[in-house]
């Protein structure tokens, strides 16, 4: 009667390799980041014929493929080259000099690095990378609390390539004077995704991950839409894992969009915020900004807060700004005049 087709059988999986949907798998290709990957080639380029390299800002918003598009570069560099050293490091975890050498020597497999300190360190994996050629990736590059390591290695290093990763291009105007000139790098922008490319990119993953045909055309129209408005991959991918894994657990043979809605309620964290999660000191700014017409600089806005009642010191209200940059309410801008650094604040940035 067949009243069990729908039914996934005891050792059946919907997933052939689930592992293609988790954040750090490195897919072979990267549509879509054609450009940006020869470009981010083209300044490594000359370490490979052992000459020196030139130095990299690469900026665009969350979850847009910087990452996975240097880590595309990288592998390529180690299996293209046996003359060139590669490290990539996270500024999250290695956030100051001393850690980031640490790292690096670590990385270059040095183990006694006990009792050393950073100037130690520094002369150490000088001394083993100026062997050869360097390349070396510093992730979430804003995060890090100091920048020496950067002066040290530009210094240091004979032939080099820096790739610095940020989410906030701004993070450049603040950096030391005397860093940045040393550093000197190339910019290069990662635009979003539109609304087509990350229904292909999601479609890849999927295809990778799942055995094929079990997933409704429907139920991919869900996941596509909603990673298409949060502008994010990883909202996609999160998806596509969770209403997998939900269907697997009722033992249904095909992921549904009954699925997707109920993986979509735990997506929270991806959305932009609602303006409901909040707290009640930003959503006054946000509220003062919104009534802006155009960008305001944010000496300006804070004068406006002020004379409105706003009772946060100025460091304070500054860290208010920078959580509505992050939950994409508003937009910074960093401008530089006559009169030095200011930023803008925009508002916007939904069209949802
Ligand atoms: N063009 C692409 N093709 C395939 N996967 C992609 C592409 N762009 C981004 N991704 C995936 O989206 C996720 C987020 O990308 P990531 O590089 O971490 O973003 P970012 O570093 O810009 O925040 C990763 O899992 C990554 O593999
Ligand atoms: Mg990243």
């Amino acid at each position: 009667m067949g009243l069990f087709d729908d039914v996934l059988g005891s050792g059946e999986s919907l997933f052939k390799n689930e592992d293609a949907l988790e954040y750090e798998f490195l897919p072979k290709i990267l549509p879509f980041r054609e450009r940006e990957q020869r470009e981010l080639a083209g300044c490594i380029a000359p370490l490979l014929q052992g000459r020196n390299g030139r130095n990299v800002l690469v900026h665009g918003a969350p979850g847009i493929g910087k990452t996975a598009a240097a880590r595309a570069v990288l592998r390529e560099v180690e299996e293209k080259s046996e003359d060139v050293s590669v490290v990539y490091l996270n500024c999250w975890h290695a956030n100051t000099t001393y850690k980031v050498y640490l790292e690096i020597c670590d990385q270059l497999g040095y183990k006694f690095t006990q009792n050393k300190n950073s100037t130690d360190l520094l002369k150490v994996l000088t001394s083993m990378m100026n062997k050869r050629t360097a390349v070396l990736v510093f992730d979430e590059i804003d995060k890090a609390e100091e920048f020496d390591f950067l002066y040290g290695l530009v210094e240091e290093l004979f032939k080099k390539s820096l790739i610095l990763i940020t989410n906030y291009k701004s993070w450049l105007l603040e950096l030391d004077e005397r860093v940045k000139s040393r550093v000197m790098p190339e910019l290069i922008e990662f635009r979003q995704y539109d609304a087509k490319e990350t229904r292909e990119i999601l479609k890849q993953r999927l295809d990778a991950a799942f055995v094929p045909g079990v997933w409704e055309p429907a139920a991919f129209d869900l996941v596509a839409e909603r990673a298409a408005t949060s502008r994010d991959i990883r909202a996609g991918l999160f998806l596509l894992k969770q209403a997998g894994q939900r269907a697997e657990s009722v033992a249904s043979k095909k992921v549904t969009a009954e699925h997707v809605r109920s993986a979509v309620a735990a997506i929270g964290e991806f959305t932009v915020k609602s303006k409901d999660d909040l707290g009640e000191e930003e959503q006054f700014i946000f509220d003062l900004i919104k009534k802006q017409d155009g960008a305001m600089k944010m000496g300006d806005v804070y004068n406006e807060y002020k004379r409105q009642g706003g009772k946060a010191s100025y460091k304070t209200f500054q860290r208010k700004i920078a959580a509505l940059d992050e939950g994409r309410f508003i937009s910074l801008e960093r401008k530089t005049g006559d009169g030095g650094n200011t930023t803008l604040v925009n508002r916007k940035i939904t069209d949802y």
